[in-house]
């Protein structure tokens, strides 16, 4: 983690989080062309708060409460960094589970800049593409993703939904952020303090301002054709919201 220079306010302090703000309104930083050395630095910076922050934890408690079986196939969309899909393995590795694990993000650089954070054991594969259009190879049993939603618009939250429907056999997972003014400032504040990367000062109360609360997605779930006894929602301290699915009958 390098010591950046404490970046200016993006928006007001504190903006109207009581809707949700659509990518075009509030661009990231990250989502602009830059360097690939630029965006590995904020990707680092990203992982190191998904780490102090525990953004693992929830799609470890989900893993966890599926009660999986060796030949686990789980594709983790937007990997970015590659973190989740690292922390997963070794999990995986502890249980003595076998897994195949994919990484797909729509920018290349995040391919080589994930193969090159990864040990070189790992058996990760990290591909390039846009969700919308990937064909997985072996249909995953499930598929994750985390910070990736609120990327999307609206509309294309509710096509993501339906995308994974279609493509996990057994069940996904949305690990994304709470659009709550606590989560907004302790952000703003603490990505400040410890002078975390600009895109990611930037970067970090914006994607607050983009995300959810549980009524969008019980209205996008349901635009999916979704029951709401299909799926779960629940929050994770500070500031995650999680939306989970495990088809019916299934265990992976
Ligand atoms: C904030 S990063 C999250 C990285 C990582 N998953 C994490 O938890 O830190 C969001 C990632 O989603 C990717 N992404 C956005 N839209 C996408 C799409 N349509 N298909 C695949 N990846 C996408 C971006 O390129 C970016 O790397």
């Amino acid at each position: 983690m390098a010591d950046y220079p404490i970046a200016g306010s993006p928006q007001p302090l504190l903006p109207d989080l009581s809707r949700r703000a659509q990518p075009h309104e509030l661009p990231e930083l990250m989502d602009q062309p830059c360097s690939r050395d630029e965006l590995r630095a904020c990707l680092r910076d990203v992982a190191w708060l998904n780490r102090v922050l525990f953004g693992y934890r929830p799609i470890l408690h989900w893993l966890e409460s599926l009660n999986p079986t060796s030949g686990l196939r789980i594709l983790d969309i937007g990997s970015g960094y590659g973190d989740t899909l690292r922390r997963i393995e070794q999990w995986a590795k502890g249980k003595g589970i076998a897994v195949q694990l994919t990484g797909l993000d729509l920018n290349p650089d995040t391919a080589v800049i994930a193969a090159q954070a990864s040990p070189p054991h790992s058996t990760i594969r990290w591909i390039t593409g846009d969700v919308f259009t990937c064909q997985p190879p072996d249909p995953p049993h499930l598929i994750i993703s985390s910070l990736m939603a609120h990327h999307l618009t609206d509309s294309d939250v509710v096509r993501f939904l339906q995308w994974m429907e279609d493509h996990a056999t057994h069940g996904w997972f949305i690990n994304d952020l709470s659009r709550r003014p606590v989560p907004y400032r302790l952000l703003y504040a603490f990505t400040r303090l410890m002078r975390l990367h600009p895109f990611v000062q930037h970067d970090g109360p914006v994607s607050i301002a983009r995300a959810f609360r549980p009524e969008d997605w019980h209205h996008y779930c349901a635009a999916a054709g979704l029951n709401p006894r299909d799926y779960t929602l629940r929050g994770f301290t500070p500031g995650r919201l999680c939306v989970a699915r495990q088809k019916t009958g299934s265990r992976p």
